[in-house]
């Protein structure tokens, strides 16, 4: 008894709550790898929290403000809302034949995630966070309108290249539009002249040494945004513009801001509070205890909570910094605990490009290739650490070499054997001891990695162990031992048996579909994050492939019809 006694206790005590807050992409365009690859991670530890019994509440959506879209939407002569449904729409059927597993997917241009931002921009000038100034800012004549910070462009005061207006992606600087060199409209290309207009503003400043305290307690960050943030506070931090010149977004409570519009910046963000608070209102659930430390441990069995956001370097300082500010300065709201920020991804060694079209799109690929084949190219050549590439020779070559060459032939040759020598049905064996041991601490080391932000080794690690258990089978030769020992091949099909149900909620956070398929042979239920076994005697279901050969003649094919269009007059 102890022994499972003591695990449900152990349980018990670190009973966590998680938040995970997954990247909002903009509804102005579809969705390429690059960003699906800094989403990703999000349901990675989704699908693994709940399959250790934490309670998770995983929520994302659409981001359908800002002037892209609004432009975008006046060009075609649609509403900007229906113009951000067709995205809003597609990212929906992009996660869900990706299989994430969103709490809530929801979008921001709803009247629920208004009333959040409002109700949250209230109590921020409530305590004296929020202050009006009136500035000089990009008006472009030609356009007879003041220009969002991305349409403005120009140099970089820092660094010196061509950079938007609100940030320098080359060199990371948060930037003031006013400060580019050779300022230009993107519109129109005419130069913006300077216009008085009057905004609130956030006293970020007034956060300086709080927000220096937190960045230097946190733990779990990954490099970068710890990296980025300590410089954004070394070059000490300053208030920024909480309202903005627009006529899409949500509206400013407050007199005389008619025609002004809360950034998209501190309104976006506000987004992970408002899909909890309406997750609650739609499951009756309590969002409480995901954001309030006191809430969750006023509970008969006290949780901890655990937030996690995730989302691509660019977003670092939003997450890191202005969120922070804002839950504290509204005061209650429990702050981000790991924040899991990733590099930059590349197609065929050169950056992706929306303009030149060169990327390779969700719905594109998903319309050939399987969910699962992309999700493990995501996380095992990810850009988790530094900057990785995506090209159509390492992806086809991965999913041939190590989904089914490495991991789909172990289960096929395995099953396959059940059904070939045994009937049909799992021999009666013992589990080999070393790999009883192996599979024990497996769980514990990819679990460990995972909660780490360790996608990539998670995985590599599993898939160490499937190279040894290909080997085992090797080295067993149970085509042998069914005639000279026979007892001897039912402890190795039995044991290959159980690794293959292991690998089956060991793997599942990475490439649930093919996970869910080996649960359909073995007949067993949802995934958790502790040793499972198959009892001998039980028959398989009837197998499927649970990957197909990918003819090396598509990389060829897809790198000419990657080719053919783009547009390289855009270069
Ligand atoms: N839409 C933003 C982007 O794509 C991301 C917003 S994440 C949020 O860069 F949490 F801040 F909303
Ligand atoms: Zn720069």
């Amino acid at each position: 008894m102890e022994a499972d006694a003591f695990k449900t206790l152990r349980r018990m005590i670190n009973m966590r709550n998680i938040f995970i807050g997954g990247a909002w992409p903009y509804a102005n365009g579809s969705l390429h790898l690059g960003r699906l690859a800094s989403i990703l991670p999000g349901d990675i530890l989704a699908r693994y929290h709940r399959a250790k019994g934490d309670q998770v509440l995983y929520v994302s959506g659409s981001d359908c403000h800002g002037t892209p879209v609004a432009v975008q939407a006046a060009q075609e002569g649609v509403s900007p809302g229906a113009f951000a449904s067709r995205y809003h729409q597609e990212f929906t059927d992009c996660f869900r034949t990706l299989g994430f597993t969103y709490d809530l997917y929801t979008r921001t241009d709803q009247e629920q995630h208004h009333r959040v931002v409002r109700e949250l921009f209230l109590k921020l000038l409530e305590n004296g966070h929020l202050y009006r100034k009136s500035t000089l800012q990009c008006y472009c004549e030609q356009d007879q309108r003041f220009l969002p910070d991305r349409y403005v462009e120009g140099r970089c005061p820092v660094c010196g290249k061509q950079a938007r207006g609100d940030q320098c992606d080359y060199c990371s600087t948060l930037l003031d539009p006013a400060d580019l060199l050779e300022r230009t409209c993107k519109l129109c290309g005419t130069t913006p002249v300077l216009r008085s207009t009057e905004h609130f503003y956030l006293s970020l400043s007034s956060f300086q040494s709080t927000l220096s305290d937190y960045v230097e307690s946190a733990q779990g960050w990954r490099e970068n945004a710890v990296r980025l943030t300590r410089r954004y506070l070394q070059e000490g931090l300053q208030d920024r513009a909480a309202t903005r010149d627009l006529d899409w977004g949500v509206d400013v409570p407050a007199d005389g801001f008619a025609d002004k519009k809360i950034y998209v910046w501190i309104e976006a963000v506000s987004g992970y509070l408002s899909a909890s608070r309406q997750w609650a209102a739609e499951t009756g659930n309590r969002w409480e205890d995901f954001w309030l430390d006191s809430a969750a441990q006023d509970r008969e069995e006290p949780h901890s909570i655990t937030a996690y956001y995730v989302h691509g370097k660019d977003n670092v300082p939003f997450h890191s910094l202005i969120w922070p500010a804002l839950l504290t300065g509204a005061g209650g709201l429990h702050l981000p605990d790991r924040i899991l920020a990733c590099e930059y991804m590349t197609l065929e060694g050169e950056k992706f490009s929306t303009s030149r079209n060169w990327a390779v799109w969700v719905p594109d690929i998903l319309s050939r290739y399987e969910p699962d084949s992309i999700r493990y190219f995501l996380t095992a050549n990810g850009p988790e650490k530094r900057d990785a590439d995506f090209s159509w020779r390492e992806f086809i070559h991965s999913h041939n070499s190590e989904l089914l060459g490495a991991f789909g032939n172990f289960v096929n040759r395995s099953l396959v054997f059940v059904n070939k020598s045994f009937a049909g049905k799992i021999p009666s064996g013992e589990l080999a001891p070393e790999w009883a041991d192996l599979i024990e601490h497996l769980y514990r080391d990819a679990g460990q990695l995972i909660e780490a932000g360790h996608f990539k080794e998670a995985l590599e690690l599993i898939f160490s162990h499937i190279r040894k258990a290909n080997k085992y089978f090797d080295s067993q030769q149970p085509w042998l031992q069914i005639n000279q020992a026979p007892a001897a091949c039912g402890s190795t099909i039995y044991t290959c048996v159980q690794i293959i149900a292991n690998l089956s909620s060991l793997l599942n956070p990475f490439i649930p579909f093919s996970c869910g398929k080996i649960r359909g042979f073995l007949s067993f239920g949802e995934p958790g994050w502790q040793p499972v076994s198959v009892p001998a005697g039980q028959p398989l279901q009837p197998l499927t492939l649970l990957f197909e050969r990918i003819d090396l003649k598509q990389i060829e094919e897809e790198t000419t019809r990657l080719a053919a269009a783009q547009n390289p007059d855009l270069r």
